[in-house]
């Protein structure tokens, strides 16, 4: 009986990146906008390496210029056009640096540009040189110290959580890396009362102290970004380092914040997207409460296992598995 549970909680998974992804099917605007977004990155990580080769990429380029085109066709211009067109300026850009004609891809960018305008806007694209001093001085902090004060928080204060500092952690945790640069994750936040209460229902991990969580936060990573078999479990894994660091975020600001486990059946999973409109293309990673902290409160110790039930340091390897050609 519960193996039957399992397979159908299963099959709710498996349908639902079958739909939500491009694997299979008809594209619809998300996927070709994850299409855009892992072209340019492509283009954009090769520009980034210590001797990009002279003309990299061109199938790359030409796929994306054609990729943009019925793009836009269909939708318009927007960030993602814009972003892969500054790329493409880029690797013009490099191009042109080691001599490299590719006149033919500039021109349909400088036609492009006079049509949609894609450099007079704020959307960056293409490399930067980074100093390791710079990096350095504004990575400053001990982060040891900085992740040992960290803790789930489920005491808070009656301070209410402003919409200010949800947008500004948002803003930090959406520096978190992603597959591609395909920033699936989205942020839905509920500060009202109600709301909260309504929310929190759908949870049981919050007995006991959901009533003084300031906000609370859904995360959910969009499956449409996702195109591999390879991929069928990525939305777990942006979608969880997107989490952390936004509850690193509320951390760094000086609040509080407690993950709030989404280990639920499809059933709950159903309830909970229907009462927030959660479309089924959006896996639900996981809740968060946040809170401002009261000046003395209590937190498990939550003793860490020694580091060498952890660590692995140069396992031998086993050099008659199978390898494999990439
Ligand atoms: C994905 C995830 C889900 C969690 N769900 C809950 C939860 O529902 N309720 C809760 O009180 N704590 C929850 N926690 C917090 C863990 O209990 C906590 O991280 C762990 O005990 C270690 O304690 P620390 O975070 O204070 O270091 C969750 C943590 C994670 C990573």
């Amino acid at each position: 009986m519960l193996a039957v549970k399992l397979a159908a909680n299963f099959w709710y998974d498996y349908r639902r990146f079958a739909k939500a992804s491009f694997l299979i099917g008809k594209r619809n605007r998300e996927n070709q906008r994850a299409l855009i977004h892992i072209l340019f990155h492509s283009i954009e990580h090769g520009l980034s390496l210590s001797n990009p080769r002279p003309g990299f990429g061109k199938d790359k380029v030409t796929s994306l210029l054609r990729k943009i085109n019925d793009y836009i066709v269909d939708y318009g211009p927007d960030s993602s056009t814009a972003s892969a067109m500054r790329v493409l300026d880029a690797w013009v850009a490099f191009n042109r640096s080691v001599v490299v004609d590719v006149s033919d891809v500039a021109g349909e960018l400088d036609r492009f540009d006079a049509t949609n305008g894609f450099r007079a806007t704020e959307v960056a694209g293409g490399t930067e040189e980074v100093r390791a001093a710079d990096l350095r001085r504004a990575s400053t902090g001990d982060f040891v110290a900085f992740m040992q004060a960290r803790h789930s928080v489920r005491q808070f204060s009656d301070q209410p959580v402003m919409r200010s500092e949800i947008e500004a952690a948002t803003k930090a945790a959406q520096q978190a890396p992603s597959v591609c640069n395909r920033q699936t994750c989205k942020v839905y936040a509920f500060t009202g009362a109600e709301d909260k209460a309504r929310v929190l229902s759908y949870q049981s991990g919050n007995r006991g102290f959901g009533s003084e969580v300031g906000a609370v936060l859904i995360v959910t990573s969009n499956m449409e970004h996702l195109n591999l078999i390879g991929e069928r479990y990525q939305h777990w894994i942006d979608g969880g380092l997107f989490a952390m660091t936004l509850a690193l975020a509320f951390h760094a600001a000086g609040l509080g914040a407690c993950m709030l486990n989404w280990s639920v059946t499809k059933d709950i999973d159903k309830a909970m997207r229907a009462c927030v409109g959660i479309p089924d293309n959006e896996a639900v990673i996981t809740m968060i409460g946040v809170g401002h902290l009261k000046e003395i409160f209590r937190v498990p110790l939550s003793q860490r296992k020694p580091q060498d039930l952890v660590l692995s340091l140069n396992p031998r390897l086993n050099l008659a598995a199978p390898t494999v050609t990439l």
